[in-house]
């Protein structure tokens, strides 16, 4: 079943490319280069009725909602909130019939999710879930449903459920961003066109992993790695590094590039490893001197950046490339190698990369 895999989860990283494509079939109208959503069937008048978005989420599927903030308030400009589950629970939340509750979840049956999911419902809320599991407890409670067509994921990294999660926040965000007429037809077609050329520019990617595989052998006995980055990558790096935690058990940190002089620059030492993602052109020159304020203590940085912005990696010590693609979808190619250094970490430390410890698959406890 693992089809000649080792690992389910590695398995699962190649077949994300195909999960992407199932997740998008029949979402997009060819003719008219529209999204569409059968489950949804929103009027505008419907979705002025919300004045926010909150997105409710743990883990991954949280990272991946991040993402969705983002993408969805750069089209629509509609503020969105994003909050961990299991916080959101236990405070006085700011919900009411004006707002929208989007909850993501893989399995449906995260308990913190679930409990929010109620919560919000009772105070009125819409609640629209993203899932990949139909009849999950999620699935059912929810008044809209949009399903990811990840297929079942076995391992306990999340990896495909993450990108189709991703995938789904792009099609909401240039949804309503249609709806709402604001974005122009030329963009609407511009970033429809990106998304629909992701799972092969994935294929690609997935490709060349043996100096993914050189590089995690290099970083297994490290105390501590750090992942940097601004804006959109400043996210995926939160979810490459709870990746690699998650399986290899070395410390880990994410930051947001230019936070590092707040504090985390005190743990940089010589040969202390630094994955920096360095894909949003316009910061470009921003994390250029948070590259060098690292390699200054003596970091040693692996830079992931796009061909077309090549030049940025003459600053780093290793260089890794993803296809050019536009800025707003790079995440879908980024978390990649993120997924594979992680997966190549454990596997050289040899570890149980499928099932780690101390976690499990589905989180039904509180
Ligand atoms: O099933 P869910 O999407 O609700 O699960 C949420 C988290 O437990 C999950 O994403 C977890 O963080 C993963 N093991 C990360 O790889």
């Amino acid at each position: 079943e693992k089809n000649g895999y080792d690992h389910f989860m590695l398995k699962e990283i190649h077949e994300q490319p195909e999960a992407l494509k199932k997740t998008l079939a029949g979402r997009v109208d060819q003719a008219t280069k529209r999204v569409q959503f059968e489950e949804l069937q929103w009027s505008l008048e419907r979705v002025e009725q919300w004045d926010k978005i909150t997105i409710i989420a743990c883990g991954t599927a949280y990272h991946a909602g991040l993402i969705g903030k983002h993408v969805i308030e750069e089209l629509t400009r509609t503020p969105v909130d994003v909050e961990v589950a299991s916080e959101f629970r236990y405070r006085r939340p700011i919900i009411d019939e004006k707002t929208l509750v989007i909850v993501i979840s893989q399995s449906g049956e995260t308990a913190d999710t679930l409990a929010a999911l109620r919560q919000s419902q009772h105070l009125g809320a819409n609640v629209l879930a993203i899932t990949n599991v139909v009849g999950s407890s999620i699935a059912r409670e929810a008044d809209e449903v949009i399903l990811t067509m990840a297929g079942p994921e076995i391992a306990v990294a999340s990896t495909k459920a993450y990108t189709t999660q991703v995938l789904v926040f792009y099609l909401l965000g240039i949804y309503l961003a249609d709806l709402k007429q604001k974005i122009t037809k030329d963009y609407r077609i511009q970033l429809l066109e990106a998304v629909l050329d992701i799972p092969n520019k994935m294929e690609e990617l997935l490709e060349y992993s043996e100096a993914l595989q050189r590089y995690s052998e290099s970083i297994k006995d490290a105390s501590s790695v750090f992942f940097i980055g601004r804006s959109l990558d400043h996210a995926v790096v939160l979810e490459g590094s709870l990746k690699l935690k998650e399986i290899s058990y070395i410390h880990s940190e994410a930051y947001a590039a230019g936070e590092l002089k707040h504090g985390t620059l005190a743990l940089i030492e010589e040969g202390t490893p630094i994955i920096a993602l360095i894909t949003q052109k316009e910061v470009n020159e921003k994390m250029l001197g948070n590259i060098k304020e690292v390699k200054a203590r003596g970091g040693h940085v692996l830079g992931v950046s796009m061909k077309e912005n090549m030049e940025m990696l003459e600053y780093v010590d290793e260089g890794c490339y993803i296809p050019d693609s536009l800025s707003l979808v790079t995440p879908l190619l980024t978390v990649i190698p993120l997924q594979l250094i992680s997966y190549y970490t454990s596997l050289a430390l040899g570890n149980d990369v499928d099932k780690p410890r101390n976690l499990a698959k589905s989180v039904t406890v509180e």
